[in-house]
């Protein structure tokens, strides 16, 4: 908020401070004039919708009231300005640039977009539909909308990664208490286990007697907020006692090593492999590049830590229960509820809040099962809001990964066969380990041609966080190996790397690893040659830098990588050094084999107005507005007429999980057909062809068709009980063929393909990377909405590059946004997105997923440009300072010395 103009951290100012003094929230900033007139709060409101820089929303009034100083100040900053002044301000989403263009923008008068034509609402950069209360404060997150006479909850948690406990005199305690209406423990809960896969349900909600993880819930605490605000919470009886843990997959893999559950005795959840082209080369032939890649836990961050609450209607009730939680799958929540509360799923109504991101990371329960079995014994509505301790601690991560791989290849270059074996610890429960272990394997090779694959995954039990989903399952670690290993063959060769991947690139008619033939929408080809304009002119740039270094060194260089001073004389004379990378990727849209479904309806009601009632969830990537642009062309109608429900289990229909970069390909083409179902009602009722072009005014539905004219009054017909007089509905399931015992079939319908190029400047002395620039070329076979789809992208190449130069969870260390580092305003620099649209037939208008593609490519193309400006092969991420300094020390053959510290 601004108090006197200057912002300020609102849940850090007693109120005691503001008395007398002008405060302004994001509710009151439409309002707010500068000095000389210009309305600073609606410019900015206006240019954060039309530039897209409000995705889940939940960082937006920080970022707008932190702008709003500046914008006071200023009626033309720059960006350099602009991303000085946000920095405080985190955002998990977008990756700062559109925001950042959005306040550059904000300087001037705004002239909001013009709508689409009806017909031609795909394609267009519409401002995001439920864009609004983003930027107005009203948006309604998980904890925002809490009943009158609702208790809070108090969750004890495992204080170690193993142990045993007990539970005291909770009778006692309790009454101890005032305000207090008990206590909740696993015999609270009918069936106490949830999981991902129905037949792999292992995770306990609280936990029975023994607890696998640190932080793992073991009671909760119910009761009046002021009294669980007062309460201590070491007088609550439980006492634990530690046991031996499984810190590490060596650990789990050992003979003597604990059993983390008792189904796996060797501590091995499932395995995944890939087989494909029989015998391999003559090796005497080859030339072969091995080499191993380590990643670490990642957290999600997403800045709206889990939240909700629960309302027990009891038996006679339409529904038994009604969860309205932050959530990226409101029917796979329906479901895994009534399981564990022995009820039927048309029983469980889930509404999804405005989630304030996800990532993959609210695909797993969290508070759910908590505030159901609450309100289910105490009888009142029931609200839990993780702290961010507890968000760290209990939500599932991206599975750290230990990799070792072989590529040969041909000596003019040709790829000929690709061995991969990697363990993916995947924690204490199984979430979305068999996923990981069965994706990687398909994916590990890359996008290229080999002949021969054969590649092994394990994911292996811990007591060690939950690792879960995390936008890739998998393959941004395996990604990172391969790219090394290119670079690696690229330097024995002496070739060119973007040329190098160019020959190799999976093309239309080529088959993949599991031997699925690609007949379409294979845009890998035309993304490298996008980059490659940019790949020349950055080699060209970095050249000049490195060899100005070398010009102006202090002595003589020591080694390949010599001393140098920096040519632009800022600071102190340091080694600096530049370089660039290039990486690719690819991915395969929609859950890996299991059916995949979406169903989606659209109505004309009878005030004229189109309602498409919309299940699948945004969570910031636009599926609330992209599935209306796909409707809206599919029905001949213009978006403006459109209103929507959105998702929520009572009113819509399952249009499954946000997550597998699966919505607009899968309930995109859902809604397609839903439009496409409801256009062929109306042309029936009007008497006319497919040609026919439809209005709908003043309560008159219209069809033109050549000099035919034909028109209904809607207020003449019937309507059903939604108030609905005609209804289309649209669904769609991806085709695909299981994979056999050798891992060959078609995994995926389509795969999203990218190459990303970094240019950066590493530090000799401190181990620092700095981002200079970065190019991200993604075939997407057809943007829906361009200005999301480069959100999407910019907000994807964010978290890669915490993924290859900060994040690392270490629970009970980094168990808050200041230990765990994500990427601020100043840590992503300018992103040239190139969109390239090679459309996929079966995609709705050639459309394909870009959420999780977005961050694959960027972690191994920063870490092929560390390489190429200091020669160093980093083998794991994150490339910290400490890690990258060393690194290059060793490669110098010198001690590590603190001269420059
Ligand atoms: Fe910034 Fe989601 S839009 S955190």
């Amino acid at each position: 908020m601004l108090v006197d103009g200057e912002q300020v951290c609102a849940c850090l100012t007693p109120l005691s401070q503001l008395e007398g003094r002008a405060v302004v929230t994001v509710e009151g900033l439409a309002d707010l004039i500068a000095p000389d007139g210009r309305a600073v709060g609606r410019r900015l409101q206006q240019a954060f919708a039309s530039h897209g820089a409000a995705q889940c929303g939940i960082c937006t009034p920080g970022m707008l009231m932190a702008a709003a100083e500046l914008l006071l100040q200023t009626s033309a900053p720059d960006a350099d300005t602009v991303a000085d002044v946000l920095g405080g301000v985190l955002c998990r989403c977008t990756g700062y640039r559109q925001i950042i263009a959005a306040v550059v923008a904000a300087g001037e008068p705004q002239t909001p977009p013009q709508p689409p034509a009806p017909g031609s609402a795909v394609g267009a950069s519409l401002a995001r539909l439920d864009g609004l209360p983003k930027l107005d404060g009203s948006a309604r997150f998980g904890d925002d909308l809490v009943p009158p006479d609702t208790l809070g909850m108090m969750v004890v948690r495992s204080p170690y990664p193993h142990a045993r406990f007990t539970l005291g005199d909770l009778d006692t305690f309790v009454s101890a208490h005032p305000g207090l209406a008990g206590v909740l423990t696993a015999a609270d809960i009918p069936n106490n286990r949830f999981a991902i896969f129905a037949d792999l349900r292992d995770q306990p909600a609280l936990a029975e007697n023994e607890t696998r993880l640190l932080g793992e819930a073991v009671i909760a605490v119910v009761g009046e907020s002021s009294a669980l605000d007062a309460l201590d919470p070491a007088a609550i009886p439980v006492h634990f006692e530690a046991l031996r843990a499984v810190a590490s997959a060596d650990v789990a893999l050992a003979d003597d090593a604990p059993v983390v559950q008792a189904r796996y005795p060797q501590n091995i959840l499932c395995r995944g492999h890939v087989r494909r082209g029989g015998a391999w080369p003559e090796p005497s032939s080859l030339r072969i590049c091995e080499g191993d890649m380590r990643t670490e836990y990642v957290e999600h961050a997403y800045l709206e830590p889990e939240a909700g609450h629960a309302i027990w209607h009891g038996e006679d009730a339409e529904f038994s229960v009604t969860v309205y939680v932050s959530t990226q799958t409101p029917y796979m929540d329906r479901d895994e509820i009534a399981h564990m509360f022995d009820l039927a799923p048309e029983r469980v109504r889930i509404i999804p809040s405005v989630v304030g991101g996800g990532f993959g990371g609210k695909l797993d329960l969290s508070v759910q099962p908590l505030v159901v079995a609450a309100a289910r014994k105490f009888g009142r509505p029931v609200r839990l809001t993780y702290s961010r301790a507890a968000s760290m601690l209990a939500s599932p991560k991206r599975h750290p990964a230990r990799m070792h791989a072989t590529l040969a290849a041909d000596p003019d270059g040709r790829f000929r066969a690709y061995a991969f074996d990697g363990d993916f610890i995947t924690g204490a429960y199984a979430s979305w380990g068999p996923t990981v272990a069965s994706r990687v394997p398909i994916h590990a090779c890359g996008p290229y041609r080999f002949d021969h694959v054969r590649a092994d995954t394990r994911a292996v039990l811990t007591h060690d966080a939950v690792a879960g989903a995390f936008r890739g399952f998998g393959v941004p670690q395996s990604t990172l190996l391969v790219e090394a290993l290119i670079d690696d063959l690229a330097e024995t060769l002496g070739r060119d790397p973007l040329e190098l991947r160019l020959q190799n690139a999976l093309r239309a008619g080529d088959c993949t690893a599991t031997g699925q033939r690609l007949d379409a929408s294979v845009g890998l080809v035309a993304c490298l040659q996008a980059l490659a304009p940019a790949w020349r002119a950055a080699g060209e740039r970095v050249s000049e830098f490195n060899r100005a270094s070398m010009r102006a060194a202090d002595g003589p260089a020591p080694g390949r990588y010599g001393w140098a001073t920096d040519p632009h004389g800022r600071g102190p004379a340091r080694r600096l050094r530049r370089g660039r990378g290039i990486a690719c990727m690819w991915y395969g849209i929609g859950n890996t084999v299991i059916a995949n479904p979406s169903t989606m309806s659209v109505a004309l009601r009878a005030d004229g107005r189109i309602m498409l009632y919309n299940g699948a969830v945004d969570i910031g990537q636009g599926t609330y507005t992209v599935m209306a642009q796909i409707c809206a062309d599919a029905l001949g109608l213009p978006v403006s007429l459109f209103d929507q429900v959105w998702a929520d289990t009572a009113l819509t229909q399952d249009a499954g999980k946000s997550s597998a970069s699966r919505q607009t390909f899968v309930s995109g083409n859902a809604a397609r057909g839903a439009g496409q179902a409801l256009r062929a009602r109306l042309l029936q009722a009007l008497g006319l062809g497919e040609t026919a072009i439809l209005t709908i005014d003043d309560g008159l539905l219209t069809g033109r068709d050549g000099d035919r004219r034909e028109q209904l009054r809607l207020a003449d017909l019937p309507a059903d009980q939604r108030g609905d007089l005609f209804v289309g509905e649209g669904y769609f399931n991806p085709p695909t063929v299981p994979l056999d015992a050798e891992g060959q079939g078609v995994p995926y319908a389509t795969y999203g393909f990218a190459a990303q190029m970094a240019e950066l400047e590493v530090d000799l002395d401190l181990g620092t990377v700095r981002l200079i620039g970065i190019h991200a070329a993604h075939d997407v076979g057809r943007a829906i909405n361009p200005m999301l789809v480069e959100g999407q992208v910019i907000g994807g190449i964010a978290q890669g590059i915490g993924l290859a130069l900060m994040e690392h969870y270490q629970a009970g260390r980094t168990d808050n946004l200041h230990d765990y580092l994500i990427p601020t305003a100043g840590d992503v620099p300018p992103i040239h997105v190139h969109l390239i649209e090679d459309a996929e037939p079966l995609g709705p208008y050639g459309a394909k997923g870009v959420g999780e593609p977005a961050l694959v490519a960027t972690a191994p193309a920063i870490l092929n440009a560390i390489r190429d400006a200091c020669g160093v092969r980093m083998q794991a991420v994150p490339v910290t300072p400490d890690r990258l300094r060393a690194a290059i020390a060793a490669h110098e053959n010198r001690p590590i010395t603190d001269d420059n510290e």
